[in-house]
């Protein structure tokens, strides 16, 4: 093969040898993490023809990943599939397999015009030439249909998503946080089809905090124990860096006039930016125990203040950490493209569930003291999963091991 044929291979097999990401997404230098390529093993013809994978941003084990929605997810549909057109607001995930479904999700939609809440409503068309992948940083364009489009730019620490919108200047921008939705199917044994929550927005602040009770495990858990979880909430606090021109609550779909707190179901809430506001920061703190604790983890992990670029670069570091471990010699690109991007799925779950040195059990409805894990597969996964994280991860496994005792209640 010739010189140029075989740089014309390396082009149309979509990789190069430098990162897709931009320069300032691309530090620390790590070949390992370059050929992580997150689109692989999402999508499918049928959900079981599918490896259940999503192109999501987070810390190696990290508490919540953060993932482009182009799809309402259950229990076999993925938040994410490579097939949609349209994408309806970035959503911080705990779903740890496409046979476990969501549990305590919270969705960041950006906007302009007037504010549409209703997934059916919401979305909004990007192309795929404007979209990057990568295990610290994602990127799209979204067309705002009407002339314009918004640039979204994500990281993620463990328990903290970051989001970055830069909005045409000549629109009216918004973001909405979606704290409760409705589930695609009855819950059983409890019947729940509009999982309960709460939202509140404080301007001085620039918040908006909220809960979300959405479980859908409920319908694999044996019903002699599911009243166990009861109290299971997902909770965030979404701090902004821009001020908030205006604000809403919405409940399914309409605006609730002079409201700035309701419980219930089917809730979101907006803020809208003062005219010319064009780049906005925000960072969203998520929770297993409280919205306080959701702020907690939000000024512990992203301050105030700290770029995209610093988020993504120290999670980047995280994932070359790992993945620069090993070193392949004589492997084709599309070779390392396969091998780094299966390690990078083996290191995702369990998932972190402490923060702040304390943990929600779902075993027993409490709070204690202590490190845990969740979002454990031992069905469906290799034998040599386990074997796997004791080389690479063997700082974790003490936690990891001892994370089903109930030890002392906080
Ligand atoms: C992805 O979308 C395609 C096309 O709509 C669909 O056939 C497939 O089942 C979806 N895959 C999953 C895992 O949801
Ligand atoms: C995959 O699922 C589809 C329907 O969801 C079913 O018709 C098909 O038989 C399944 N294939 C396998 C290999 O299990
Ligand atoms: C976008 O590109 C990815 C990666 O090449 C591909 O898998 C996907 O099908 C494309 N999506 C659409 C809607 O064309
Ligand atoms: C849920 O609905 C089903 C079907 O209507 C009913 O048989 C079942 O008793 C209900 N369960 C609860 C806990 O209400
Ligand atoms: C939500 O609003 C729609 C109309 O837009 C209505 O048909 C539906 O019953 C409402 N759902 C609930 C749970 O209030």
């Amino acid at each position: 093969m010739s010189k140029i044929s075989a740089f014309l291979v390396l082009l149309s097999s979509g990789l190069s040898l430098a990162s897709k990401c931009p320069p300032s997404f691309s530090i620390p230098k790590s070949d390992a993490v370059d050929h992580v390529n997150p689109l692989i093993g999402n999508g499918g013809d049928t959900p079981n023809g599918s490896g259940g994978m999503i192109p999501s941003t987070a810390p190696p084990f990290a508490m919540t990943r953060w993932v482009a929605q182009t799809h309402q997810n259950y229990v076999s549909v993925t938040p994410y599939n490579h097939t949609a057109s349209t994408i309806h607001g970035f959503q911080g995930t705990h779903q740890p397999a496409i046979w476990m479904g969501e549990s305590g999700q919270v969705v960041v939609v950006p906007g302009t015009g007037s504010v549409k809440s209703k997934f059916e409503d919401r979305g909004l068309r990007f192309s795929n030439d404007t979209q990057i992948t990568s295990p610290s940083y994602y990127r799209v364009e979204l067309d705002t249909g009407d002339g314009g489009r918004i640039l979204a730019e994500q990281s993620a620490t463990s328990r903290v998503g970051h989001l970055r919108f830069t909005f045409p200047t000549d629109q009216s921008a918004y973001v909405l946080l979606e704290a409760t939705r409705p589930t695609p199917i009855t819950y059983i044994p409890t019947n729940i089809t509009y999982p309960l929550g709460s939202i509140a927005v404080d301007p001085a602040r620039r918040e908006i905090t909220g809960s979300n009770s959405e479980r859908q495990d409920w319908i694999i858990t044996p019903t002699s124990i599911a009243q166990n979880t009861r109290n299971f909430k997902g909770y965030f606090c979404a701090r902004f860096d821009a001020p908030f021109a205006k604000f809403g609550v919405i409940q399914n779909g309409s605006e609730i006039p002079g409201t700035q707190t309701r419980t219930g179901s089917l809730l979101s809430a907006y803020a809208r930016f003062p005219a010319g506001t064009r780049k906005v920061n925000v960072r969203v703190g998520v929770s297993f125990i409280s919205v306080d604790q959701a702020r907690k983890n939000l000024d512990a992990e992203i301050a105030n203040g700290v770029a995209l670029e610093q988020t993504a670069r120290r999670t980047r570091a995280a994932w070359a950490e790992k993945l620069d471990r090993i070193q392949l010699e004589g492997a084709s690109e599309a070779d390392k493209e396969v091998f780094y991007t299966a390690f990078f799925h083996t290191l995702q779950y369990p998932y972190e569930q402490d923060e702040g040195g304390r943990y929600y059990s779902g075993y027993d409805n409490r709070v204690h003291q202590g490190k845990s894990y969740t979002g454990y597969s031992i069905w469906d996964t290799f034998r040599g999963e386990w074997a796997w994280l004791i080389l690479f991860a063997p700082e974790r496994i003490p936690s990891m091991i001892t994370s089903t005792r109930m030890s002392y209640v906080a």
